[in-house]
Formats: C-alpha cells, sequence, structure tokens
C-alpha cells in the first residue's frame, strides 16, 4: 500500500513571540518539521505534502533543504485543521493509498508509532492517534465505543462529562486519501471556534458507515511545541534519548548529560567521549575515537581510532583519516587531515589537504582569505611544518618538506626542500646589558624628582 504524508505547519505560533515560523524552530539543531518529516520516512512515503501558511516562503525554502521532493501547498487563511488537510488535495491529484495526517509541531512521534497507525487501517477505515494524557487540558477527548471509535469532541465545545475523559487526540490520522477528501467536503465550521475541525471527520465517517477506531501511544510523542519552554524541554527531551541511544549503542559518555547531540549525530562503537562536547548538524564519527572536553563538531567526519580536543573546533568540511590527532585550540575548516597526522596545538587549517603523517607545529595559520576570496593549502605526506608558520594560500608544500619556524610562506615549497622565511637573526655583544644600565640610570633620574 502506497502512502502520502500531509505535515500541517500553517498555524502561527503565536507564543513563541518570534519572526520565525514555530515550525522552523529548531529542536537539536533541526527544525521541527524535520523531525516530524523524518519520522513519516518509515512509510517510504510516495508523495510528502507540507501545508504552510505563516512564513509560507521561509517554509518552502527549508522543506526544499530537508527532502527535495516534498511539496510544499499553501493555507492562505488558517480556517481550521480540516481546512489544513483540504489544501493538499491538488498536491495529491491522481494519488491512489493512504494519507496520514502529521502535525510539524509535534516531532516526536515515533516512526513505530505512524507504522502501527497504518497497520491499524486493515482494521479500520479511518484511524486516529490518541494518547492518555496525565493533564487533559485542551486536546480534543476521544470518545470510544469499545475499540470503535464514536467522535472526537473538541475541548471548546464538550461538555462536563466529555471534559473527563482522559484520552484524547493527539491530531495524527490515518485513511485512505481519497476517502479523506470526500468526507471532508463534508466538514462546516459550525462550532465553537467557527473553524473546520479535522476532528469532524470521526462522526461523518461514522454516519457513512465506516469504521474508525482509534491506536495509542505514550503522551511523551505527542508532546506538542506552543512556546520556548516547550521548546527547551523538547529539546531535553531529545537529548535525553539521543545520549540513552548513543550508549546503547556502545558509545561511552562519560558525562551524558554535558554532552550536546543533534538529529543525526552518528557516533560508532567503542568512541569515548569526554564531558562538554558539541555535536552539531552532520557529524559523524568512526569506532574507536577519543572526543576529548570542550570539543565543539559540525559538519565534519571524524574516523578511527582519530584523538580529538580538549578545546578543539572542527568546522564544515573538516575530514580526520584514522589515527589524526587535532589537539587544544585547534581550528579546522573544510580541509582533509590525512591518516596519521596530527595537528596538535593552537592552528588554524582551512581550506587545506594534510598529506599523511604530517606533523602540523604549534602556531600554524593557513592564511586563506585575502578579504575577498578562499585560497587553498596543500600540504603533502611526511611533511614537518615549523611552529608559527604562516602558510598565505594559494601554496603548497611538498612531501617530506620543512619550513622553519616563524616563516611566512608566500611561495611553493618542493618535496624534500626546507623554506626559511624570515628575517636573519644577528646578535649584538654585551648591547642588552648597556641598555639596561642606561634605562635603570632614566628611570633613577625621574624618581628622584618627583
Ligand atoms: C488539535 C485538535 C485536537 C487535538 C490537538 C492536539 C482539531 C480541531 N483539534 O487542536 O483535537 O487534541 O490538536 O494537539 O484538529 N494548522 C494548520 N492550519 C490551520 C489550523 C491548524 O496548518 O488552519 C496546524 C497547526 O500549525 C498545528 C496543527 O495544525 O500544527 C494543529 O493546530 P492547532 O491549532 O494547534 O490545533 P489544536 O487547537 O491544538
Ligand atoms: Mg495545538
Amino acid at each position: 500500500m502506497s502512502t502520502a504524508l500531509i505535515i500541517l505547519a500553517a498555524g502561527k505560533g503565536t507564543r513563541m513571540n518570534s519572526d520565525l515560523p514555530k515550525v522552523l524552530h529548531p529542536i537539536a539543531q533541526a527544525p521541527m518539521l524535520e523531525h516530524a518529516m523524518a519520522a513519516g520516512q518509515a512509510l517510504a512515503p510516495e508523495r510528502t505534502i507540507v501545508v504552510a501558511g505563516h512564513g509560507a516562503d521561509l517554509v518552502r525554502s527549508a522543506v526544499a533543504e530537508i527532502d527535495e521532493v516534498a511539496q510544499v501547498v499553501l493555507q492562505e487563511e488558517q480556517l481550521g485543521t480540516g481546512h489544513a488537510v483540504q489544501q493538499a488535495r491538488a498536491a495529491l491529484e491522481g494519488f491512489d493509498g493512504d494519507a496520514v495526517v502529521l502535525y510539524g509541531d509535534t516531532p516526536f512521534v515515533s516512526a513505530e508509532t505512524i507504522e502501527r497507525m497504518v497497520e491499524a487501517r486493515s482494521r479500520a477505515d479511518l484511524v486516529i492517534l490518541g494518547f492518555e494524557a496525565a493533564d487533559p487540558a485542551r486536546y480534543g477527548r476521544l470518545v470510544m465505543d469499545g475499540d470503535s471509535l464514536e467522535k472526537i469532541v473538541e475541548f471548546k465545545d464538550a461538555s462536563d462529562e466529555e471534559r473527563a475523559i482522559t484520552f484524547c487526540n493527539s491530531g495524527l490520522m490515518a485513511c485512505n486519501a481519497a476517502q479523506m477528501f470526500a468526507l471532508l467536503d463534508k466538514v462546516s465550521n459550525q462550532n465553537a471556534a467557527g473553524e473546520y475541525y479535522l476532528t469532524d471527520l470521526v462522526e461523518i465517517a461514522r454516519d457513512a458507515d465506516l469504521t474508525v477506531t482509534a491506536v495509542s501511544c505514550d503522551e511523551a510523542e505527542t508532546l506538542g511545541i506552543n512556546s520556548r519552554a516547550d521548546l527547551a524541554q523538547a529539546d531535553a527531551v531529545f537529548q535525553a534519548k539521543a545520549r540513552a541511544e548513543l550508549m546503547d549503542l556502545g558509545v561511552t559518555l562519560m558525562a551524558p548529560e554535558t554532552v550536546y547531540l543533534s538529529l543525526g549525530t552518528y557516533v560508532g562503537r567503542d568512541t569515548v567521549i569526554e564531558p562538554n562536547v558539541v555535536f552539531g548538524p552532520g557529524v559523524t564519527v568512526e569506532s574507536g575515537a577519543l572526543i576529548r572536553a570542550f570539543s565543539h563538531l559540525e559538519g565534519c567526519h571524524v574516523s578511527r581510532g582519530a584523538k580529538v580536543g580538549p578545546y578543539a573546533r572542527l568546522r564544515p568540511g573538516a575530514e580526520l583519516a584514522e589515527d589524526t590527532h587535532v589537539g587544544n585550540f585547534v581550528e579546522i575548516k573544510n580541509a582533509e587531515i590525512a591518516e596519521g597526522a596530527k595537528v596538535n596545538h593552537l592552528s588554524y587549517i582551512g581550506d587545506a589537504s594534510v598529506g599523511k603523517k604530517t606533523n602540523i607545529g604549534a602556531g600554524t595559520i593557513t592564511c586563506n582569505y585575502d578579504g575577498f576570496m578562499k585560497h587553498r593549502t596543500e600540504i603533502g605526506a611526511g611533511a614537518f611544518i615549523g611552529s608559527n608558520t604562516m602558510l598565505v594560500a594559494p601554496v603548497k608544500i611538498g612531501n617530506e618538506a620543512m619550513t622553519a619556524t616563524g616563516a611566512v610562506v608566500t611561495k611553493d615549497v618542493g618535496d624534500g626542500d626546507l623554506a626559511i622565511a624570515r628575517a636573519a637573526q644577528t646578535n649584538k655583544a654585551g648591547r642588552a646589558r648597556k641598555l639596561m644600565d642606561m634605562l635603570r640610570a632614566k628611570k633613577a633620574r625621574l624618581t628622584s624628582k618627583s
């Protein structure tokens, strides 16, 4: 059975108090919408439709980055969840299969739960995802009759008796797409909110002699984000879960609560992560690596057996091969560090390649930017870059070449050559002592006057 995802993301999110559309606020460095879309990928959907409204242009460009084939449709006025789903009708023209409705601001619904909803379609025409709420607050209530769902009553429209129900509507549903749109045609806005409620489909389906059931999930999965406080809580929930998953995969986290992970952070088995490490988006670390305290990584790859930090910064495009060492106060950007190479202290390596077993001395800087353009530095294998070398790019250093300490290298250095590029040293015999005597006498004159 083919499936299509319809992700509702048009709401304003007033309580976020933000210029950014709510669904683009990040949890674990990825828009909350991306979390919802990622969970839906478990169904290998044939089509993905995101319904956007507030900040639609921003949503459109974010979606394009997350999933090239997802479509964004516009809901110009937010007239309710039922109206929102109707906006996907044209985009699903000719689609034959089930539609699963997700919310862009409910990021933690698991892939497994979404799969259970689709499975339940073999038992019922319309499947709603519900949960037992510790505090049912203003959620829609699910009125059950045995296994079948009679209706969903919105809090605003509910009687006291209905408000006492604790089985609540998550908002997610699954139904044959064509059937869903046919039922939606019958939804009106005659209710307390004056909105077209998606939830009305339940009663409309029953009136048409269709079967309706509810699948239940843990309340934690239905956590919706409405405020910055919810956002922070959601991030904390994500972190706790992601850390636990890493440890299950055989990664040591010395102080798990201090390690920050992103959606999609991958770390291999037997890697050790010291306290206070931040993993930004797009980081992969192979097995048996050591990521030492206070390191910050994003958009980079660390191979087996590499040692990073303490206090290292790996920026996008940093590629560390096996058994490399990147030490304290070293920044690496868009650069490949080949097997066994070392950059141990106080360096900036950007737009560069460093060959196998090369040693980069303390304080080395690739001067990659001239104020207008970026240029590359290529360093061969087995080379030795002396401390405090400035490599003024574009420049190439050959295999087994050396640069003298303090060199400002502006010309290529051939294989096996040594570059010395600094003022020659001259020693003046006895001059220091003379200078000191002179200064001492001067100070004495000045202090005796005052
Ligand atoms: C909805 C449900 C309620 C359920 C709750 C769970 C309805 C009528 N009610 O209520 O039963 O318990 O979610 O959180 O469906 N949206 C649009 N366009 C619109 C309106 C909403 O895209 O015109 C989107 C919102 O951005 C949001 C989602 O749909 O992602 C839910 O909308 P929201 O206004 O939060 O619905 P609730 O009143 O919370
Ligand atoms: Mg809501």
